[in-house]
């Protein structure tokens, strides 16, 4: 590499973060010293060192977790480790949230303002912040700065915040029920561990997903085996590749990551692909605002998701899976890692899983704040080491997918569905629920009920029965709606509590249950304020890539903001009406879901809850 940005070089603390992460440098010619006796007057590396290019964001993690954010040095260093041009690099790491390539304070503390918290005391947390570390993202006092976040998963325990202290051992810790004390001590000393939150519906009878959930030991490879792990591999080695996949068809199992695509018919696409290697990814990226559920499974039965995707592999023939865990979610990337390190060390993955001859391997990889990066083809470029920009479809990734090969793309709570159904047999499986909805659903529930956490109910369960089992509006208060779905979902209203939640009933009334996002709010809370804050979620986090959202979510934000100042063009109605064509170009002319749904909310908000009628049904 002889592309530099501005000769900048890295510190030894930077050189040996990545250094950590990539190897020692082997040459001159990737960033070591030069030695003329070894390298010559020749390059060497090339292609092989291109082909390195997917380890970029881990290193560009190493780099802002030893510092807290990636210097030019820093920069400059791992592009010639990696053969990545600097302005390629530049490009990937400014898009992500959670990097910086600005100088900040080394201890950053992100405070969530999403929907869920702004409703619980995220709003008055960041007032707080304010008043004790300065205006948010300024230097800081203390060694410290602030930064509002979106949605952190962890809506069941909002306010929530993510202290991220970098140096040579990187603190990262999520904090539920966050206050600006807890916050300004766990900048000072080692932030405590928060206890594991207990499910509300714990020592229930059938639970299926959940019902190892606060009895296991979710470091304990033999804890998890005395409470049945493994048995479903055993099982699907028995069945053979073919039978695998025959009890996922037959299950009907539809994707649980939101877009609902029945999963046999990707895993039988796969596996009969010819093009080699398969690969398989399991979807970890949940950002949607008010989705925690697969956070939930990662931390408290973290085997389970890998013994889901070592059958995945099996099935479809695949001998390398990628985890893609959000990057902000600590806790469940340190417990993958101890679990996919145990079960190595135990012959449960590697060249010969259960002495049954076949090879399967599982890379744990983080994102770094990109809600698009949960897309599945933005989800691939991110593990290749590009900008995480959807791609156009077809190809659908089941032909070419991660490296142009065809991959299986899953969400985590469809993998962890696949041991039930291996256990039970497809049909056995496909007898709970509904017929376009079978087994079981994770609900996120959260905002004003009494019980706020996840929840696992047959498909088929009413919203009503579901938001009654979590208690119910408390304080006395009036429901004012339910937004499902997230902010790619949309509000449903009092009246339609009634609606069973399945993936067709929802879509009958309008609606969608998207990743099990349930956010009840009370009569206390101002629509029009929520509008604008999932407008304002739409505009950052669009990748810019495509007209229609980039310019659209601008637009729709802007028209959000010229009602709530009083400051029409023209009347509520003529915005009203830009609202609707705005909306309608997204959804007809954007690449992908994310511009096709950014407005589906605030219509919902404007058709079903009188939004621009002062919020009034
Ligand atoms: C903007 C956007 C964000 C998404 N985020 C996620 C996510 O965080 N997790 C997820 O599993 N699927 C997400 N999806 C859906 C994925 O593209 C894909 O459909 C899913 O991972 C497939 O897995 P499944 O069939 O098991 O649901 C998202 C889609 C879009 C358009
Ligand atoms: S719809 Fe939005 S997020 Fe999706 S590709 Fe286009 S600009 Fe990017
Ligand atoms: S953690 Fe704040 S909205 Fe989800």
């Amino acid at each position: 590499m002889d592309l530099y940005l501005r000769q900048a070089r890295a510190s030894a603390a930077e050189r040996r973060a990545v250094d950590a992460v990539l190897g020692p440098p082997e040459s001159g010619w990737d960033g070591g010293r030069r030695r003329v006796e070894k390298d010559g007057r020749a390059a060497h590396g090339g292609h092989a060192a291109r082909s390195r290019r997917h380890l970029l964001l881990p290193a560009l993690h190493a780099a802002q977790g030893r510092v807290g954010w990636i210097s030019e040095g820093a920069l400059n260093y791992i592009c010639q480790r990696l053969t990545v041009p600097p302005a390629e690099a530049y490009g990937v790491a400014s898009f992500y949230g959670l990097f910086s390539l600005r100088r900040r304070a080394p201890n950053v503390v992100h405070v969530c303002d999403d929907v869920v918290c702004r409703v619980r005391g995220g709003l008055a947390l960041c007032d707080e912040m304010a008043k004790a570390l300065g205006p948010a993202g300024s230097k800081g006092k203390r060694g410290a700065t602030w930064l509002r976040s979106p949605c952190l998963g962890l809506c069941e325990q909002a306010p929530a915040a993510l202290v991220i202290k970098a140096g040579p051992s990187p603190v990262e810790r999520a904090i539920g029920a966050a206050d600006s004390a807890g916050l300004l001590d766990a900048l000072e000393a080692e932030p405590a561990r928060p206890p594991a939150p207990r499910l509300p519906q714990f020592g229930e009878a059938g639970l299926r997903l959940l019902r190892r959930i606060g009895h296991l030991d979710p470091s304990s490879l033999d804890d998890y085996r005395a409470k049945g792990g493994y048995a479903a591999l055993r099982r699907a080695l028995e069945l053979g590749p073919e039978g695998v996949v025959r009890e996922v068809i037959d299950s009907k199992l539809m994707g649980r990551g939101g877009a609902a695509f029945p999963t046999g018919r990707k895993w039988d696409a796969v596996a009969k692909a010819p093009a080699r290697p398969h690969y398989l990814v399991c979807n970890a990226d949940e950002s949607e605002p008010g989705t925690f559920k697969d956070r939930v499974l990662m931390e408290e039965d973290p085997f389970a998701l890998l013994e889901a995707m070592t059958i995945a592999g099996f099935a479809t023939g695949c001998e390398t899976g990628y985890l893609y865990v959000r990057g902000e979610y600590p806790l469940a990337a340190e417990r993958l890692a101890h679990a996919i390190t145990t079960a190595r060390v135990r012959g449960l993955l590697g060249d010969d899983v259960m002495d049954h001859g076949f090879r399967f391997e599982v890379e744990l990889r983080r994102g770094a704040g990109a809600y698009i990066c949960g897309e599945e083809t933005a989800l691939f470029n991110s593990i290749e080491g590009y900008r995480g920009e959807p791609r156009n479809k077809p190809p659908f990734p089941v032909a070419s997918g991660l490296f142009s090969k065809p991959t299986l793309i899953n969400n985590v709570e469809t993998l962890v569905n696949v041991l039930d159904v291996v256990l039970e047999s497809g049909p056995g499986f496909a007898k709970l629920g509904t017929e376009g909805s079978t087994g079981t659903k994770l609900f996120c529930v959260s905002g004003h009920v009494a019980q706020p956490g996840l929840y696992e109910v047959p498909f088929g369960t009413t919203l009503e029965a579901l938001l009654h089992g979590a208690g119910g509006v408390p304080g006395g208060r009036r429901l004012k709606a339910v937004l499902l779905g997230g902010a790619a979902g949309s509000f449903v209203t009092p009246e339609e509590l009634p609606v069973p939640l399945t993936f067709e009933s929802t879509r009958a009334i309008g609606a969608s249950l998207g990743s099990g996002v349930v956010v009840a709010l009370d009569d206390s809370v101002d629509l029009l304020d929520l509008a604008l804050r999932i407008a304002a979620f739409f505009r950052d986090e669009s990748c810019g890539q495509c007209v229609p959202c980039r310019v659209g979510t601008v637009r729709q934000e802007e028209a959000l903001l010229r009602i709530a100042r009083k400051r029409t063009l023209g009347t509520t109605h003529d915005e009203a009406a830009l609202l609707r064509e705005i909306g309608q170009v997204m959804r007809d002319a954007s690449i992908c879901g994310l511009g096709q749904t950014a407005a589906s909310a605030i219509e919902s908000a404007v058709t079903k809850l009188g939004l621009l009628d002062g919020g009034r049904p």
